[in-house]
C-alpha cells in the first residue's frame, strides 16, 4: 500500500490495470441473506477510497438485481472503476437450486443488450463467460464475445470455470484477460491445470471465494444451524452435517498463523491467495464478497501481508483434508470436466 491504497496490477497482457484486491458484490442482492442497501452502499465507496478498483458482479445475481443495484455507483465513479459481470448462468427466482447453462451467440448477444442496460453503461470493462455449456463449442462462445470487443459493447475478455484445455482454445480465438476460479486455502483443484495454462497464455487468476465463502473467517460452522434460510450455502456439501464439523476443526492452522501475528483468520487467508501469485507467477487479485465498510478494509489490509515459508509450510496441508465438495455439482466447476 501506499498513501493507504493498496497496490496496482495489469490483469493479463492487455488487460486493464486495478487494485491487488478487488470486491465481490455478488451477497449485496442475492445468496447470502439479508443485505442493508445503505451499508452495501457504505461499503462500495470504502472499497474505491482503499483503491479497490474491480467490483464483480454478474447477471445471475438476483436475476439482474445486483448489475441494477451497483449502476448508481458505477456512474458516480465511471472514470475510477474496472466493471465487471457475467453471462451464461440463469437461476429462476422460483427455484433457486435448479441453473440452466448456456453460452450460445443469441443467447451471448442477448445478455450483453441486457446487463449494458441495467448497469447503465456504455460498455464493460471485463465480460465473462460465467458457466461452460458444453453442447456449444468453446470457440464460438469466445468468437461472438469477440464481436462484442470489436463493437465496442466490452473491453476486455474473461471465462469462469474453464479447464486448462478450454482455456487454450478460447485464447487462441481472442486474448482472454483473466480466468476467474474458486481458489482458496479450502479450494485448491485449479492450480494442478488451469493455472499452469493461464500463467503459459499470460492470463490473469481472479480467485471468487477466497474466504471459502466466509467459513475461512470462522464465523460460522453449520450453515443449516448457524445461518438464515434460504441463504445458499445450506445446500454446499462443505458447511453441513459431519463435513462441517470436520472442515471447522481444520481451521487450527490458520488460527494458530493468525493469533502469532494478531491478525484476523481472513487476512491469513487472503494474504494466502493473495501469494499465489509469486508461488505461481502470474498476476492475482482475489475478490472478497463483502457488504460492510470495515471488513472491507480488514480485507485490503491483508494485501500487506506476506506470510513466511513457515507460516506457508503449516498451512499447506489443509486443502487436501477438507470434507465434501464445493459444489453439489462439481460438472458445475473445471475440476469436475477435467
Ligand atoms: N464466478 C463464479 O462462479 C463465482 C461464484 C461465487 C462468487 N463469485 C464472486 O466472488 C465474490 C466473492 O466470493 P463469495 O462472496 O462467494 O465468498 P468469499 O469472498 O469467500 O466470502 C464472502 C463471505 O465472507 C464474509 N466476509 C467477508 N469479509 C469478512 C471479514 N473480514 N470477516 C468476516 N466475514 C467476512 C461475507 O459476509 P458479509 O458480506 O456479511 O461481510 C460473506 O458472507 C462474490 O461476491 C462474487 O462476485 C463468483
Amino acid at each position: 500500500m501506499t498513501d493507504g491504497r493498496i497496490e496496482k496490477v495489469r490483469l493479463g497482457t492487455d488487460g486493464p490495470e486495478v487494485g491487488v484486491q478487488g470486491l465481490g458484490c455478488m451477497g449485496m442482492s442475492f445468496a447470502y441473506g439479508p443485505a442493508d442497501a445503505g451499508e452495501s452502499r457504505a461499503t462500495l465507496e470504502r472499497a474505491l477510497e482503499l483503491g479497490i478498483t474491480l467490483y464483480d458482479t454478474a447477471d445471475a445475481y438476483g436475476a439482474g438485481e445486483n448489475e441494477r443495484f451497483l449502476s448508481p455507483f458505477f456512474k458516480a465513479h465511471r472514470d475510477e472503476v474496472v466493471v465487471a459481470t457475467k453471462f451464461a448462468l440463469s437461476i429462476p427466482p422460483d427455484d433457486p437450486t435448479k441453473r440452466i447453462i448456456r453460452n450460445d451467440p443469441p443467447y451471448i448477444r442477448q445478455a450483453v443488450e441486457a446487463s449494458l442496460k441495467r448497469l447503465d453503461v456504455d460498455v464493460i470493462d471485463l465480460y465473462y463467460m460465467h458457466r461452460r455449456d458444453v453442447a456449444v463449442p468453446i470457440e464460438e462462445t469466445v468468437g461472438t464475445m469477440a464481436e462484442l470487443v470489436r463493437e465496442g459493447k466490452v473491453k476486455h475478455l474473461g471465462l469462469s470455470e474453464v479447464t486448462a484445455d478450454e482455456l487454450r482454445a478460447a485464447a487462441a480465438v481472442h486474448p482472454i484477460a483473466a480466468v476467474q476460479s474458486e481458489w482458496s486455502l479450502f479450494s485448491r483443484d485449479i492450480e494442478a491445470k488451469v493455472v499452469p495454462a493461464a500463467r503459459d497464455l499470460g492470463v490473469a487468476l481472479v480467485p471468487y471465494s477466497p474466504l471459502g465463502r466466509g467459513f475461512l473467517t470462522g464465523s460460522f460452522v453449520n450453515a443449516e444451524k448457524d445461518l438464515t434460510d434460504g441463504d445458499f450455502r445450506r445446500q454446499q456439501p462443505r458447511f453441513t452435517g459431519e463435513n462441517a464439523r470436520a472442515n471447522a476443526a481444520l481451521l487450527a492452522p490458520v488460527r494458530t498463523v493468525a493469533e502469532a501475528r494478531g491478525v484476523s483468520l481472513g487476512q491469513v487467508a487472503l494474504a494466502w491467495a493473495q501469494q499465489r501469485a509469486a508461488v505461481h507467477g502470474l498476476p492475482v487479485v482475489p475478490i472478497p464478497g463483502t457488504r460492510k465498510p470495515g471488513r472491507v478494509a480488514e480485507n485490503a489490509a491483508a494485501t500487506r501481508i506476506v506470510l513466511t515459508e513457515e507460516e506457508l509450510a503449516l498451512l499447506e496441508p489443509v486443502a487436501a483434508k477438507v470434507a465434501g465438495d464445493r459444489y453439489p455439482d462439481m460438472a458445475f466447476t473445471s475440476a469436475g470436466r477435467e
